[in-house]
This record gives structure tokens, sequence and C-alpha cells, in this order.
């Protein structure tokens, strides 16, 4: 364990070198020169009090030369003090924000795949208290290194003054390292432990939050309290019981170096009478053990952080190492604003299972499908069909277990990720909205997107007529996960957001079923004439249940657990498929029995957060 937080340190020196300098030559200055104070206290002493004491006169010259050793010292301490806490802080916050960022990168670098396997609350844990935890041994550490320099001269100047003194020197020094160490293996697995314990109660905490919904209205507040004060009691006695440790330890580690000065005084007082050294040496080495015994508690400090910090850094390394990444290719596609084409070919694919060990069930089998330049196709199929994977594959959050899916002929593996953003956009079923303004939820800081092409972009989504009506216009902002706005509303602010980037390919995934009917069916036919300045409108691949809009699409391809069972237009369909027939007419009915029973937002706007329950 001391060994992997050595490593740790190690690569704390690597990645700050300079300033780890800068702190280090403080910690040194400030070592040399306690070593040098107890020298010269142990001179005035012996050439400055004693002789006063015993004539009862001293020399002017004598006590001014003392006054300005002594002071010169200080002064120099506070040079170094200020040195080391100024590096010591510096390397320290700096490598915290160094890792934030590389953590939260990552983050977003990782597929997919790897987000489903991983809870929001231990990633917020992982980029915070794991970061903090695992660079807190470097606040001490500069003393630490110093301390040990002094240490070495401690030992050095006792050899030079006294064997006899030295040996104490040689039996305390040791035992404090000695002490230090069992107490850091003790700690390490209270510090681990904790450190898991906060990551689950953050967790917890996340998930009940972001459940405040199914809470409230499930009347689970009392299960859901009961389930973080378990876990919140579990990291109280956890870190109880690193405090308990600590108070046996602390006070050992504070004892040791002042028995060193006890037994200085002994031994020292015998090789007094021996006449071995003088009173000045006595006061100098039982001084030196004095002002030593606080430096010495850095070394433990460093120590007993050790296991914390491998704990913290286990659980960053973790998501630096992560694999599964997918690596983009190299290949651009023009943006001429043409439409894209878009094949599936003999795509079989299947989830990760959320154990390694159980084995992942196929989703897709021999998925094979064009959407040909400027058409529309509609993917139609029963709940768990596979719809919302296919739309991830067409986009890329996911790769295919086998066959290929491809933008113009070109493999998507094989494109930039820039090329495959700016190609290809995928509307997703649960909208997502950032805490901003409509502005910025729609242009995402894109280049080129000015308020013109934000306007465009939400009258195709038939969306500027409510947009024109907020109070703030472009500038109001929508509430975190865009509360302050309707079901319907969010669907339609997410597609502007799509296409605003004028892609060359959009997947509609289930994206207005939050929407009036007759606006879905006014957007589709939007979305199918050309933008202006487009010389084409863009490819569609949209999953669709409404009769209307289905029969928007030149092709419908029909799915069932994961297979294309059937593909043509909606009317060949009707008319041979008997499952396609049954799915559309029950999804009809339900639409006629929605339709008497349920306004749509735009006639009167339902409470936020409900319609997406209602609509399910
Ligand atoms: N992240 C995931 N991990 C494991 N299995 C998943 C995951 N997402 C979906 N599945 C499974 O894959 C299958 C297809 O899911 P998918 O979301 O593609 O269906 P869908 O056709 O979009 O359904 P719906 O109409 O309800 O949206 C389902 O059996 C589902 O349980
Ligand atoms: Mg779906």
């Amino acid at each position: 364990m001391i060994q992997r937080g050595l490593s740790i340190l190690g690569r704390a020196i690597r990645e700050q070198p300079r300033i780890f300098a800068v702190a280090v030559a403080g910690s040194v200055l400030f070592g040399g020169l306690v070593i040098a104070s107890a020298y010269v206290v142990g001179a005035v002493v012996g050439d400055v009090v004693v002789p006063a004491v015993e004539s009862g006169e001293v020399g002017t010259g004598t006590l001014a030369l003392a006054a300005v050793a002594l002071f010169g010292i200080s002064v120099l301490r506070v040079v170094g003090i200020f040195g080391r806490r100024l590096g010591a802080g510096y390397m320290q916050f700096r490598l915290q924000a160094a890792y934030r960022r590389r953590v939260t990168r990552r983050y977003l670098d990782l597929p997919l795949s790897w987000h489903h396997r991983n809870a929001t609350g231990t990633l917020l844990s992982n980029a915070n208290s794991d970061v903090e935890a695992a660079w807190y041994p470097i606040a001490p550490l500069p003393f630490a290194v110093g301390t040990l320099v002094m240490l070495v001269g401690a030992v050095g100047s006792l050899f030079a003054t006294d064997w006899a003194l030295a040996l104490v020197g040689l039996a305390v020094f040791p035992a404090l390292f000695a002490l230090n160490v069992v107490y850091s293996r003790r700690m390490a697995p209270r510090q681990a432990r904790a450190q898991r314990l906060r990551a689950e109660v953050s967790g917890i905490a996340h998930e009940s939050f972001d459940g405040a919904l199914v809470v409230k209205t499930m009347g689970r507040e009392a299960q859901e309290t009961a389930r973080f004060a378990g876990r919140a009691g579990q990291l109280r006695d956890a870190l109880i019981s690193v405090g308990r440790l600590r108070g046996v330890f602390d006070p050992l580690l504070e004892t040791l170096p002042s028995l060193g000065t006890l037994a200085v005084l002994v031994v020292g007082t015998i090789r007094l009478r021996q006449g071995a050294i003088s009173v000045t040496e006595l006061v100098s080495v039982a001084f030196l053990f004095t002002v030593l015994a606080f430096p010495v508690r850095a070394i433990g400090w460093v120590l007993a952080e050790l296991p914390r910090s491998v704990a913290g850094w286990d659980r960053v390394s973790r998501v630096l190492d992560a694999t599964g990444e997918m690596p983009y290719g190299d290949v651009a596609l023009a943006d001429d604003g043409t439409p894209a084409t878009l094949a599936f070919t003999d795509v079989h694919f299947g989830y990760a299972p959320a154990e390694a060990h159980l084995p992942g069930a196929q989703v897709l089998g021999e998925v094979t499908f064009t959407v040909p330049a400027g058409r529309t196709v509609a993917l139609v199929g029963p709940t768990g069909a596979g719809k919302s994977t296919i739309a991830s594959l067409a986009v890329r959050l996911v790769d295919p277990d086998s066959g290929t899916v491809s933008l113009d002929g070109v493999d998507v593996r094989r494109l930039t990720a820039g090329s495959l953003a700016s190609t290809a956009a995928l509307v997703a079923q649960v909208p997502f909205v950032f805490d901003d303004t409509v502005r910025a939820n729609i242009s995402l800081d894109r280049p080129g997107i000015d308020d013109g092409e934000v306007w465009a972009a939400l009258r195709l989504a038939e969306a500027d007529g409510f947009v024109a009506a907020l109070p703030d216009g472009l500038d109001t902002m929508v509430g975190e996960r865009g509360t302050s706005l309707s079901g319907g509303q969010r669907q339609r602010l997410t597609l502007a957001r799509a296409l605003a980037g004028r892609p060359r390919l959009l997947v509609l995934d289930d994206a207005t079923s939050a929407v009036d009917p007759r606006v879905e069916a006014a957007i589709l036919a939007g979305l199918r004439s050309p933008a202006p300045g487009q010389q084409a409108a863009a490819s569609i691949l949209v999953v669709a249940y409404r009769r209307a809009t289905i029969a928007l699409a030149d092709e419908v391809i029909y799915l069932e657990q994961g297979r294309v069972l059937a593909r043509g237009t909606h009317s060949e369909l009707l008319a041979t498929v008997p499952g396609y027939v049954d799915l559309v007419t029950a999804y009809e009915q339900a639409e006629q029995e929605r339709e008497q029973n349920r306004t749509y937002d735009e006639v009167a706007p339902l409470p936020s957060g409900l319609e997406i329950e209602v609509d399910r």
C-alpha cells in the first residue's frame, strides 16, 4: 500500500516538478534553520545566559549578536514556510483541477455502454471527492520531504556533537517512522471503505433527487430517506472508526519526541558530568528534539493520507483507464448540403451484459436496409423491438457487433467526429434540455448558427410560436432539464437543435410523440421540403406510431424482436403483414381515445414534467 501510495506521489512530482522543487526548497531551508536555531539557542544559553547568571553582567555586543542571530533565523524561516506552503498549495490544487478536467473529459469520450453500467452519483463522486482524496497527501508532502532531509542533518549534527546523544536520536527517529508505518497500515482499509461509502451516499442522493417526481407521487419519501440514512450512517461509522484510530495514534506520535527529549536530558546530564559535552551542546541537542517533534509529524500526515489517496486514485484511474472508447476515423464527408444515404448491412448487435459473466442478449440480427438520399423511411415495431437501438447505431452512439452502418457508402467507424456530428443528427426519444437559454440550447455554440438560423430551425420544428411568446424570447432560461417547458415544447426544442446544424440525415426517435398529431404532420411535411439555402431536404429515418406520420414515409420498415420482418410502402404492408395491421390499428385506436380525453399542450399546457408520464 505504501509503495503504491509513493508511486502516486511520484506521479504528482513528475507532473509538477518545478512547483514541487520550490516547495521542497522552502521546506529544506526551514529544516536547516530549525537545526541552526537549536545550535544558536544552545550558544545563546551557553555563552550569554549562563555567564549572565554566574557573573550578573553581560556584554552588550554579545547580547546584540544573539538577538540579531535569532531574529535573522526567524525571518529566513518565514521565507521557508512561505515558499513551502505556497508551492504545496499550488501543486495540490493544480493537480486537482487537472485531474477533474481529465476525468470529465474521459466521461465524454467513453461510449454510452460504459455510462449504462456506471451510476451518475458515482461519476460525480469520482470527479469530485475521489480526485480530492488522490491528491490529499500533496499538501504535507514537501514538508515531509524537507523533514527527512532535516532528520539526516540532525543525526549528522548529533554525531558531530556526541555519540551517546546520537544513539538516542538513532533510537527515537526510526521508532517514529515505524509507528507512522503501522498507523497508515491500520488506516488503509478504513479510508478505502469511507471513500467508497462517500460515492454510494452521493449516488443515492443523486438518484432520489433525480427521481423526485416518482418519489413524491408514489409517496416514497420515508423509504428514500431511510435508504439514504442507512448509507449515511455507514459512512458516519466508517469515519468515526478513522477518527478513533487517529485518536489513538496521534498522541503516541506526539509523545515519542518528548520521550526523546527526556532521554537526551538524562543521557546528556551524565555526559556533562563526565566532561564529554558542554552546557551549550546539551541545551542545543535538547532543544533540537523539542523543535523536531512538530515537523516529524508531517511524515505521519503524508503516510496517514496515503491509504485515502490510493483509494481515491484507484477510483479515478478506473475512469481514466477505462477502455471501450470508440476511436474515430479520418474520413470527412463533403458537407455540400445534399442529403446523405444511410445503409445498414447485416447488422447484429447486443448490449453488453450488466455483469461480465452474464451472457448479453442479442437485440438486433441481420438488419439490412437503406435510407436513400432525400427519402423518408419509417421504422415501425412493437415496444422493445430495437427501434431506438437502430437510431443509436445510425448516429454511432454504439457500434454493431458485426455488419456495417454506413453514411454515403463510408463505414461510420471511419468518419471523423466532426464529420459524423455534422452529417447525422439524432433527436432522442427522451428529450434532453440544458439549464440555459433557449438560444444556447439550440445553437450549442456551434459556429455559424446565428439568431436567424435559430429562428429558422424553430420554425421548421413548429416551435417559433411558443418561443416568441416566452417572456424573454430566445433569452428565456428553461430551467434544469427544461422543467419550465411542457413535454411537447421540450421535444420541439430538441428537434430545432438538431435542425439548426443542417444535418444531411435526420434520425427522429419518437421525437414528436408529445406533440399534437396535426402539428407532428406539419413538422414532417416541413422537414421533407428543402430548407432555404439547401438544395434538397435531409434524408429522414423516423420512428413513428401514428398512421398519418407513417403514411408520409416513402418506405416503412417493420421490425419485430430485432429483425426486419417486412418492408414496403405503408399500404403494401397493410395489405400483406398481419402483425403490422394489428400494431397500426392498435396505435390508431389508442390515439383516438387519447384525442378524445386529452388536450395537447398547444391548447392547454399540462403542469410541467407530467406529460411524459401521461403519454406512456
Ligand atoms: N442500455 C441497454 N442495456 C441493455 N439492454 C438494453 C438497453 N437498451 C435497450 N435494451 C434492450 O434492447 C431491446 C431493444 O430496445 P430499444 O430501446 O431499441 O427498443 P424500442 O424498439 O426503441 O422500444 P420502444 O418502442 O419502447 O422505445 C429491449 O429488449 C431492451 O430491453
Ligand atoms: Mg425506443
